[in-house]
């Protein structure tokens, strides 16, 4: 495994705001909120009663049952604790699946552009990532048929992630049907990567794989995470839903390597889950808010095309179009080029996958994203 030097520019970014320069930062993937106060107080009462031990290893089983039953009032599914497990972060339960169910030599298709860490975790389990190009024209949302060209008889599963980092991307309820029967009618496994799944935008529907996971109990994996839902991404919690062999497999790797995750975390995200989501509704309102000014004024800069994308809080633009001028000629030179020309940074797309894109996330204040914007169009206006 390697540190991806795509993300050298965002080490520089950190590099330069450590050292006091005024950088726009346009990298996090993470909520600019505070994690909500219910939330941050059930953690604190974890400490001051002494919650501090050694859990379950898989998470504590009321968690385990809360988690079953966000599932089942959302979607009248019948899970229970034995379905689901708690580790650090969605990113552990996604490892502990990629080392339960690869073997040396298996294909696991992944739609491009795709998060960071995927390809990886398939590689170090011995596989071997696929991917499958997701068109921009169609909006990034992948299709049946673009997952279909790449299959081989070496495919063993597919991973998805709707609403998609970075491309924002959702993938509709009737094409994520398709796929989900395509891939269980060819003994594969789904693995389906929701963390993002509350922010959808301009009437996108966010469909889960969960919906089917009655029917196809042994194939289908549902990934979440506390952290962006609940702007929680230093607590570290996560979790999957799955067939409980499959979580007992997990549990295996986990019980091995870090043992349950925090307990002070566990019980903030209990509260989390049980508790009414009403900052979660203030900060899907700022994002609406940040998205709808954004993209137009993204789009008025010459270069740069984004179409809006359906979920997340990024925006993938592609930025080809300035690319030949000055010293730009991929996505790392512009990034590069924005950082020491304009003190903004952004995530260059050769790390997702797509060169011709850079991400920009707006987790950040209105006022920032302004700022970023206009010098933007400041510096690729130098460039003629
Ligand atoms: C698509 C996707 N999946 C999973 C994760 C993992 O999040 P965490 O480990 O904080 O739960 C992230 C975080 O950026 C993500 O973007």
């Amino acid at each position: 495994m390697q540190v991806s030097p795509t993300l050298a520019v965002l080490n520089h970014a950190t590099d330069l705001i450590a050292r006091g320069f005024d950088v726009v930062d346009f990298g996090p993937g993470e909520p600019d909120f505070a994690t909500p106060s219910n939330v941050a107080e059930a953690g604190k009462s974890a400490i001051d009663r002494g919650f501090t031990k050694y859990t379950n290893a898989s998470g504590t089983r009321a968690l385990r049952e809360a988690i079953a039953a966000r599932y089942n009032k959302r979607y009248g599914t019948s899970l229970t604790h034995e379905h689901t497990i708690a580790g650090n972060g969605g990113k552990q339960e996604l490892f502990n699946l990629m080392l339960s169910m690869v073997d040396k030599g298996d294909e696991v298709i992944i739609p491009s552009p795709y998060w960071v860490s995927f390809p990886d975790q398939v590689a170090f389990a011995g596989g071997k990532p696929v991917f499958a190009p997701a068109l921009e024209s169609n909006r990034f949302r992948i299709t049946l048929a673009d997952v279909e060209r790449v299959a081989t008889d070496r495919t063993r599963g597919i991973i998805l992630n709707s609403p998609c980092n970075p491309s924002g991307a959702v993938i509709a309820e009737s094409e994520l049907r398709g796929i989900i029967e395509w891939a269980v009618g060819r003994d594969m496994f789904v693995v389906y990567d929701e963390t993002y799944e509350l922010f959808v935008y301009d009437g996108a529907h966010h469909a889960s794989a969960i919906q089917w996971f009655e029917e196809y109990p042994e194939s289908i994996v549902v990934v979440n995470s506390m952290s962006k839902t609940f702007a929680m991404t230093g607590w570290r919690l996560g979790y999957a839903v799955a067939h409980p062999d499959l979580i007992a497999a997990m549990a295996k790797i986990q019980g091995h390597s870090t043992s349950n995750p925090s307990s002070i975390a566990q019980a903030a995200a209990l509260e989390a889950l049980r508790g009414a989501e009403i900052d979660v509704q203030t900060m899907y309102d700022a994002y609406v808010a940040r998205r709808g000014w954004l993209v137009p004024a993204i789009n008025e800069i010459d270069g740069i095309h984004c179409e809006p994308p359906d979920g997340a809080f990024y925006i993938f633009p592609n930025v080809s179009g300035a690319y030949g001028k000055g010293s730009i000629r991929d996505s790392q030179s512009f990034a590069t080029y924005l950082l020491d020309e304009a003190r903004v940074a952004v995530v260059p797309g050769s790390a997702f996958g797509a060169d011709d894109y850079v991400r920009i996330s707006y987790a950040t204040s209105m006022e920032r994203i302004r700022e970023g914007v206009k010098r933007i169009d400041a510096a690729l206006a130098k460039l003629g």
